[in-house]
C-alpha cells in the first residue's frame, strides 16, 4: 500500500488497498485520522462492499433528502444527468451540519465519472482556524453558531432543479435546526478547527444580525485560501472519504452535457465540543 500526500493542507491518495480487504483497514483509518480526506484509487467494490467498509467506522447514518439507490436505502445516489444545469453540493459546506451529531464522515464512490472535471475540493478546517489571528481565535472559540437543514432542503427548496428532478425530496423531513460551537475540538485528533459552513450555517448567536453576516463573511473568505485546500480529481472506481468534523467539500459543477453518477454512504458522528475541551 502506498500513501501519498495531496498536498500540504490534507488530503492524501491510497494506492494498493481494497476497502474489502480487512487487513488494510487499520492503515486507511490512520491515514483517514491523519489527512481527513483519502482517496482509495481503484476500488472493484460493489454497494454491499461501500457498506460493509462504513460500517467498519460506525453505524451509517441514512440521509434523509437525497434519492436512494434502488434496494440499497442506506446509500444516497449522487448524480448529475448530462441535460441538468445543477449538480448537488456545489456550494462550500460540511454534511448533516445541521443534525445534533453531525455526521462524522462521508465516503463517496464514484461509478460513472464526465470524461473532464467534476472534481471535489475540500479545505481543511484545521489549518483555516490556526492561520487566524490569535484574538480572532479567542474571540471564536466562545462561539456558538445555529445551522439547518430548512432553507436548503425544505419547501423553500422545492422550486429547485435537484428537487423538480427528484434527486432530492422528503422536504417535510426539513426541520432540525441546531446549535454547534463555532470552534470545535476533533474528537478524535483534539486538534481545533472553526465548524460553520456556507450552505448550513445561518447565525452565529448573540450577535447582531449584521455582525454575524460580517464574521462569517469574513471566515468564509478565509478559509478559501488555496493553502488550506486539496481537489479530488476522480476515476471511476475510485472511493474517497472525509472527516465532517475537520473539512469542508465543494463538487465542482464544470462537465455540463455529461452524465456524472457517485454513491455516497454517511457514518454517525458524536456530540461536538468547543475549543475548552481541547
Ligand atoms: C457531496 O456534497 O457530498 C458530494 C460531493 C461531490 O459530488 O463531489
Amino acid at each position: 500500500m502506498e500513501i501519498l500526500p495531496l498536498t500540504g493542507g490534507l488530503g492524501a491518495e491510497i494506492f494498493g488497498a481494497d476497502i474489502r480487504r480487512s487487513e488494510d483497514f487499520i492503515a486507511i483509518e490512520a491515514a483517514f485520522a491523519k489527512y481527513s480526506v483519502v482517496v482509495l484509487r481503484g476500488q472493484a467494490a460493489g454497494p454491499e462492499d461501500h457498506l460493509a467498509f462504513a460500517r467498519r467506522f460506525g453505524p451509517i447514518n441514512v440521509n434523509r433528502f437525497f434519492k436512494p439507490v434502488e434496494g440499497h436505502p442506506e446509500i444516497a445516489m449522487v448524480l448529475k444527468e448530462k441535460d441538468q444545469a445543477e449538480a448537488v453540493g456545489e456550494g462550500w459546506h460540511t454534511d448533516h451540519s445541521y443534525d445534533k451529531e453531525p455526521a462524522m464522515g462521508s465516503i463517496l464512490r464514484a461509478i460513472e465519472m464526465p470524461p473532464f472535471g467534476g472534481d471535489t475540493l475540500f479545505v481543511s478546517m484545521g489549518a483555516a482556524y490556526e492561520a487566524l489571528s490569535a484574538p480572532m481565535r479567542r474571540f471564536l472559540d466562545e462561539l456558538t453558531a445555529v445551522h439547518s437543514s430548512r432553507h436548503v432542503f425544505g419547501a423553500a427548496a422545492a422550486d429547485s432543479e435537484a428537487a423538480r428532478s427528484g434527486r432530492l425530496g422528503n422536504a417535510g423531513a426539513a426541520t432540525q435546526e441546531v446549535s454547534h460551537p463555532v470552534v470545535i475540538t476533533h474528537p478524535l485528533s483534539r486538534r481545533r478547527g472553526l465548524f460553520i459552513n456556507p450552505v448550513f450555517t445561518t447565525r452565529i448567536e448573540g450577535l447582531s444580525p449584521t455582525e454575524s453576516d460580517a464574521v462569517l463573511t469574513m471566515l468564509y473568505a478565509h478559509c478559501q485560501q488555496p493553502e488550506f485546500q486539496c481537489r479530488v480529481r476522480w476515476q471511476a472506481s475510485d472511493i474517497a472519504m472525509w472527516d465532517n468534523r475537520a473539512t469542508w467539500h465543494k463538487a465542482i459543477n464544470d462537465y455540463h452535457g455529461f452524465r456524472r453518477l457517485m454513491h455516497r454512504v454517511t457514518v454517525e458522528g458524536v456530540p461536538l465540543s468547543g475549543a475548552s475541551a481541547a
